[in-house]
C-alpha cells in the first residue's frame, strides 16, 4: 500500500472514529498513532525493558516467527470465532503485528484490525512490516485503552498480559471496548505454577511477570461482564477465550 507522504496513513484516518477523544493534532509521524509521546509509562521490570529496546524487540521477531511456525499452542484456539467481514478489531500489545496482520486478513479489506502497544521499537517494526489500509497501528498504554465502549468485534492479548502491572484492569478495559457479543482470546505464558513461574522464582523477582490462576482470570472476567468465559492450558501457555453478552 502507497500512502502520500504527509498525510496520515489510511487505517488511522479510517480508526479515528474509534477512539474516546480523537487529538486534534494527531502525532502520526512514525507511521503509528502516537498517543503517548512523552508520556509513555517506565517499563515495569527487565523483560518489558527488552521489548522497549531495539536489540530485544529484533530478537522477539525473530524467536516469535518460529514458534508461530512450529508450535501449534501459539495459535489462536479453534473456539475462536473468525471475526466477521468488515469487523473492527483490536490486537493488544501487539509487538511486532504478526497477529494483527492475519486480523486483517480475516476482517478483509472492509474490516480494520488495530494493533496496540507501547514500545516504540516493536510499533516501528510492525509499521514497515505490516501496515495497510486495513491494518492500523497505535501507541497507546492497555491499562488505558483509547477506544470508545463497544466498537470493537474481537480484541486479542497474546504474551502481553503477564507483562503489564493491574493486568485485571487491563482485562476490565478491553472488556468496556468490547461489542456485545464480541469475543476476546488472550493467551499467557505465565500459570501460576507453571514452568516461568518455577524458573523466575528461582532468578529472582525483577522480571516484572505476573502470573495467572485461570479460575481467578475466570471469575473476574465473569465479573466484568463476560457471559462465557473459557479457560485451557497448552502446554505452558494459558488460554482465555470469553464472549460477551448481547
Ligand atoms: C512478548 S510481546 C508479544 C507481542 C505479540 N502479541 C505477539 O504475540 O507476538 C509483548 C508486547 O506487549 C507490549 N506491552 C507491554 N506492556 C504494555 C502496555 N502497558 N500496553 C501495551 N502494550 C504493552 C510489549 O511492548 C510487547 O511488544
Amino acid at each position: 500500500v502507497h500512502e502520500d507522504a504527509g498525510s496520515p496513513p489510511t487505517a488511522i484516518t479510517r480508526l479515528r472514529p474509534l477512539l474516546l477523544d480523537p487529538p486534534d493534532a494527531p502525532d502520526v509521524a512514525n507511521g503509528y498513532l502516537d498517543l503517548l509521546g512523552a508520556q509513555a509509562p517506565p517499563a515495569p521490570g527487565s523483560i518489558q525493558a527488552a521489548w522497549e529496546s531495539s536489540v530485544g524487540s529484533a530478537l522477539y521477531t525473530r524467536a516469535q516467527g518460529a514458534a508461530r511456525r512450529w508450535v501449534t499452542a501459539t495459535r489462536l484456539p479453534a473456539s475462536v470465532r473468525r471475526p466477521p467481514y468488515g469487523a473492527r478489531v483490536l490486537d493488544v500489545g501487539c509487538g511486532p503485528g504478526d497477529v494483527t496482520a492475519a486480523l486483517g486478513r480475516a476482517v478483509g479489506a472492509e474490516g480494520l484490525a488495530i494493533g496496540m502497544d507501547v514500545s516504540v521499537p516493536m510499533l516501528t517494526r510492525a509499521v514497515r512490516e505490516r501496515s495497510a489500509a486495513n491494518v492500523g497501528f497505535v501507541r497507546a498504554d492497555a491499562r488505558r485503552p483509547p477506544f470508545r465502549d463497544s466498537g470493537l468485534a474481537l480484541v486479542t492479548c497474546l504474551a502481553a498480559l503477564q507483562l503489564i502491572p493491574s493486568p485485571m484492569a487491563v482485562l476490565a478495559g478491553m472488556t468496556r471496548v468490547l461489542a456485545p457479543g464480541g469475543q476476546l482470546a488472550v493467551m499467557v505464558p505465565t500459570v501460576r505454577g507453571g514452568l516461568f513461574d518455577r524458573l523466575t522464582r528461582v532468578v529472582g523477582g525483577r522480571s516484572g511477570l505476573a502470573f495467572f490462576d485461570p479460575g481467578q482470570v475466570a471469575g473476574h472476567l465473569h465479573r466484568a461482564g463476560l457471559a462465557t468465559v473459557h479457560t485451557h492450558q497448552r502446554g505452558p501457555l494459558l488460554w482465555i477465550v470469553a464472549t460477551k453478552e448481547t
